[in-house]
């Protein structure tokens, strides 16, 4: 089989000349160009992107199994997106990422593609990248941290720093201790070691079929991740050669495995959007009713902050993903392929789980605590809302609004002592959706209002059309669709009105007569763009709604491997 790299390094005449001689700058001997498998390893690697830091460690591991089984490993940058750092927010920039990775694959001389990815947006941005240009792709997670340590007990990336944000504010934790918990928080090299989105997305690509399996959850520092990372660089090699393109590997059934895989782990939320995202690339049909349809009858089997108890490092230990895949074989399809060259069922065959941090499927945390998708006059286009992390008295609620036109109108009256606010009542944030923030941050789970957390009130109804992070908890309305900024009913809400909350019914209801609102919609104005040139501008202009996974309306589906041209 002749490889698309070969039409660089098997060229004859000037052009082969140009493309092997300054390959040889780098010190590479001619067997190199002799027709072997090219494997590009896109690496997401930043100094900024701390979860992310030790991945150039880990491609040594990967090329080291990729000369091994005879290819010719390069490795390349591309933009790496730090979720603690980046402002607005990193979500802004995954489909930035995802051109970046799909420009950098397709107009390279390489076969295969192997994705080194760990942080929040790196994985879905990778993956979405890779699905439109379609080689045979491996994706390695650079694995969490190990678990925090305060105070001789562990504590959750992200999940303690909410945690302990309201203890500050009820007065049960001083400014002195809070300043202490940094520093045992991240010891180590990795990404969130909370189910958090950075996890959820690791175990969602080995559930997909596209990370050899038990990948997502070995900690970044245990030598047995760059076993692993080794193995996959002799794998891909295999792929290229089976031409085992990602369209082959993940269909439909590979997705519906994943959401299930999502609801028993307790995930992120935020894998609806990436999901709905990297499927609507491949071109297989998903859409946001099916995240509720999958999940009504899956078990939550997995004991992981923020909506349990444990963190990853315990979840690797009481036998990681494929432990949790076995249990659930009888809810998947153990039949979809996987970058093995193996089905799912075949990979998970000998798995063990040997702990309680991974329930059995007869007794798990509950049933049906996953992503519920919510409609309503406030969400016709949908919202989510994850059950396992809210509180049960509050998922039938109605109450009075209180609403806030930005994040920052919200932080500027959180600590209000005079804040118009009681235990029933629902939090509203308008404009922090993907065109209006822009980007869609992780906002959701507004602070409990300092008044209410001295009154030892830990959790109200909060809605929005933000996202929050995965490593966050509370009884909170997501992604509500359309969002408010471009006019969706979110925008005419009003301090004083009732909001009905309804999960068991899958209802969100804005209980203020149609005539009303449509005298409010009448006068609603769209807010001002906050930026209106460069990269925000083009995201403005294009991306879509949360219901269809936040990607550019130009970069859904594919374009596949070939360009056609040369170069000189
Ligand atoms: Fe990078 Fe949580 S901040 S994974
Ligand atoms: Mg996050």
């Amino acid at each position: 089989m002749k490889l698309r790299s070969h039409e660089w390094f098997g060229e004859s005449g000037r052009n082969g000349f140009i493309h092997r001689s300054w390959m040889k700058a780098q010190g590479f001997s001619e067997e190199v160009f002799d027709g072997r498998p090219v494997i590009g390893i896109c690496n997401t690697w930043s100094e900024l992107t701390p979860c992310n830091a030790h991945l150039r460690r880990l491609a040594e591991s990967v090329k080291r199994g990729v000369w091994q089984a005879g290819g010719f490993p390069v490795e390349f940058p591309v933009m790496s997106l730090g979720e603690t750092m980046l402002r607005p927010t990193a979500m802004l920039f995954r489909n930035l990422l995802s051109m970046d990775v799909e420009e950098s694959l397709r107009g390279n001389p390489v076969d295969a593609a192997v994705l080194l990815t760990g942080c929040d947006k790196t994985t879905p941005g990778s993956l979405m990248g890779a699905a439109s240009v379609d080689l045979p792709t491996l994706v390695v997670t650079g694995g969490p941290m190990l678990n925090g340590k305060f105070r001789g007990c562990d504590i959750g990336s992200g999940t303690a720093v909410w945690q302990f944000t309201q203890d500050v504010n009820a007065g049960r934790m001083s400014e002195a201790e809070f300043a202490a918990a940094e520093s045992g928080m991240s010891r180590s090299n990795g990404h969130c070691m909370t189910m958090g989105t950075a996890s959820t997305m690791a175990c969602m690509a080995e559930a997909l079929g596209l990370q050899l399996p038990g990948s997502a959850a070995i900690p970044a520092v245990d030598s047995r991740r760059y076993g692993l990372a080794q193995r996959a660089g002799q794998r891909i090699v295999e792929m290229t050669h089976e031409d085992l393109r990602m369209s082959r590997v993940v269909s439909r059934a590979s997705f519906a495995n994943a959401i299930r895989a999502n609801a028993a782990l307790g995930g992120s939320t935020n894998a609806v959007i990436h999901l709905l995202a990297i499927a609507a690339r491949l071109g297989v049909p998903l859409a946001l009713d099916d995240f509720d349809a999958y999940t009504a009858d899956v078990p939550w089997l997995v004991d992981l902050q923020p909506s349990g108890h444990y963190l990853m490092e315990d979840f690797y230990y009481a036998g990681g993903l494929p432990a949790v895949l076995r249990e659930l074989l009888p809810l998947l399809d153990g039949d979809a392929l996987t970058v093995t060259g193996a089905t799912l069922e075949a990979n998970v065959a000998d798995a063990e789980r040997s702990s309680d941090v991974i329930r059995p499927l007869g007794e798990p945390l509950g049933v049906g605590a996953g992503t519920a998708v919510l409609r309503g006059n406030l969400a016709p286009d949908g919202a989510v809302i994850k059950q396992s992390a809210a509180s049960p008295h509050l998922l039938r609620h109605r109450g009075r609004a209180l609403v806030f036109d930005s994040i920052e109108a919200y932080d500027a009256a959180v600590d209000d002592p005079a804040l118009d606010v009681d235990a029933d009542t629902v939090l509203v944030l308008q404009n922090a959706g993907p065109r209006g923030y822009p980007g869609m941050p992780e906002v959701g789970n507004m602070t409990i209002p300092r008044k209410l957390a001295e009154q030892g009130v830990e959790d109200v109804v909060r809605v929005s059309d933000a996202r929050m992070s995965g490593t966050a908890y509370g009884t909170v309305v997501l992604h509500v669709c359309p969002e408010s900024a471009v006019g969706g009913p979110l925008a005419l809400v009003r301090t004083g009105d009732t909001v009905e909350l309804d999960v068991p019914a899958r209802r969100l209801h804005l209980d203020v007569p149609e005539d009303e609102l449509a005298r409010r919609r009448a006068e609603w104005q769209p807010p001002e763009r906050p930026h209106d040139r460069g990269w925000a501008r083009l995201y403005g202009d294009h991306v879509l709604q949360a219901d269809q996974g936040c990607d550019l309306d130009f970069l859904v589906g594919q374009s596949g491997s070939a360009v056609g041209r040369q170069s000189h």
